[in-house]
């Protein structure tokens, strides 16, 4: 599987990069907007900081086909792999269709429903994100629209991939994964969340006093 983080904070990349094991970085327009950082310069700074094996992934800004393709080739040309970023609007879906046909590879996103993930992998998106914690504070059930999505790909478009994203909890992106998703980004704070929870801690500080007790250090 695949662990993206969805961020632009490049400190915080280059930290977790030494302690995840991760594919790479994702971004939206909100993220790089609250960097205050122009993509242009952000992209490279992400890049390094992931390492060069690493995917970003990055958003087009047009609201119509030929701009989306326009700015998507400007992302390919200026980032080497990366992966282009098209909301699934009708006029997404024909940027996505023409891309493919150009060869450069797409992830559909704010996908708030199943039917909607599945017109994006149909039209040629090689990933799809599906909004889990959006959906679910419309009043809607995220899951079940991931579970949905991936099993529709699987029969019915398995060349592309849900990366599920919007997550507030572990939980979420756990149930996320036990449906087959193949791919997920994470906020900073659900990704550290996944290790720090209190009670590791208190449970090495149990070891090392156990330890100092008997040894009165605590060399091994
Ligand atoms: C991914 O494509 C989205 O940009 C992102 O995960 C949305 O997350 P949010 O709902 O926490 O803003």
């Amino acid at each position: 599987m695949e662990l993206y983080l969805d961020t632009a904070n490049v400190a915080e990349v280059e930290r977790l990069a030494r302690i995840y094991p991760l594919a790479g970085v994702t971004t939206n327009p909100s993220i790089v907007a609250a960097s205050k950082e122009p993509l242009w310069e952000l992209l490279p700074r992400l890049q390094k900081a992931v390492g060069e094996n690493g995917t970003l992934f990055a958003q087009t800004m047009s609201r119509d086909a030929a701009g989306m393709v326009a700015e998507a080739k400007r992302l390919n040309n200026a980032v080497p792999g990366i992966i282009v970023k098209i909301p699934v609007t009708a006029e997404g879906l024909a940027a996505i269709k023409l891309l493919k046909r150009e060869g450069i590879p797409t992830l559909g996103t704010a996908v708030y429903s199943a039917a909607q993930g599945l017109l994006a992998a149909l039209a040629g998106a090689k990933y799809v994100a599906p909004y889990v914690n959006r959906v679910d504070a419309q009043g809607g059930n995220g899951i079940q629209m991931v579970q949905e999505l991936q099993t529709l790909l699987e029969l019915h478009a398995p060349q592309s991939k849900v990366l599920a994203a919007s997550f507030k909890t572990p939980r979420q992106a756990l149930d996320c994964l036990l449906a087959g998703c193949e791919a997920i980004t994470l906020p900073l704070d659900v990704a550290q969340q996944m290790l720090g929870t209190p009670a590791v801690e208190s449970a090495i500080e149990k070891f090392e006093q156990d330890w100092k007790n008997a040894f009165g250090n605590l060399n091994l």
